[in-house]
């Protein structure tokens, strides 16, 4: 079954600062997810452990977050059909490696940390995700 629904997506520090936000949003676009809301911040280092509490048990987790809030990064809704695992299909594997070509972790990509976006995996965490950096 389809429905329209919302996903959050960031683009992580490595691919603002290599200027592809243009290329990452065009993806969106051509896939027919809309960009409802669009936003560059730079979050603290206490925002990016909170945004990411469910991996505060991984070894990784520690890096993670400092990597998060190390530079400007840019947050969006997108809204679409299925929208959440389209999202999830477009952005590709978390390993750039192991992720299919066209996708965008692929394309931009540099290891499993600077993999350049992020995207929510589930309705649940799309409504806690957008509410964390769209809740006025
Ligand atoms: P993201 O989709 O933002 O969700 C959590 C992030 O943790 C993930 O992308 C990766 O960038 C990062 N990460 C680092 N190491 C790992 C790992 N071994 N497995 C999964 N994610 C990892």
């Amino acid at each position: 079954m389809s429905s329209v629904e919302q996903t959050l997506s960031i683009i992580k520090p490595d691919a603002v600062q290599r200027n592809l936000v243009d290329a990452i949003k065009s993806k969106f676009i051509e896939n027919k997810l809309n960009i409802k809301k669009i936003k560059k911040i730079k979050i603290s280092k206490e925002e990016s452990a909170e945004f990411y509490k469910v991996h505060q048990t991984k070894p990784f987790y520690d890096g993670l977050c400092a990597y998060l809030s190390s530079g400007p990064i840019v947050v969006m809704i997108l809204e679409g059909e299925n929208a959440i695992q389209k999202n999830r299909e477009i952005m590709g594997a978390t390993d750039p490696q192991k992720a299919e070509i066209g996708t965008i972790r692929r394309e931009h990509g540099i290891s499993i940390d600077k993999n350049s976006v992020h995207g929510s995996d589930s309705p649940d965490n799309a409504k806690k995700e957008i509410d964390f950096f769209f809740k006025s």
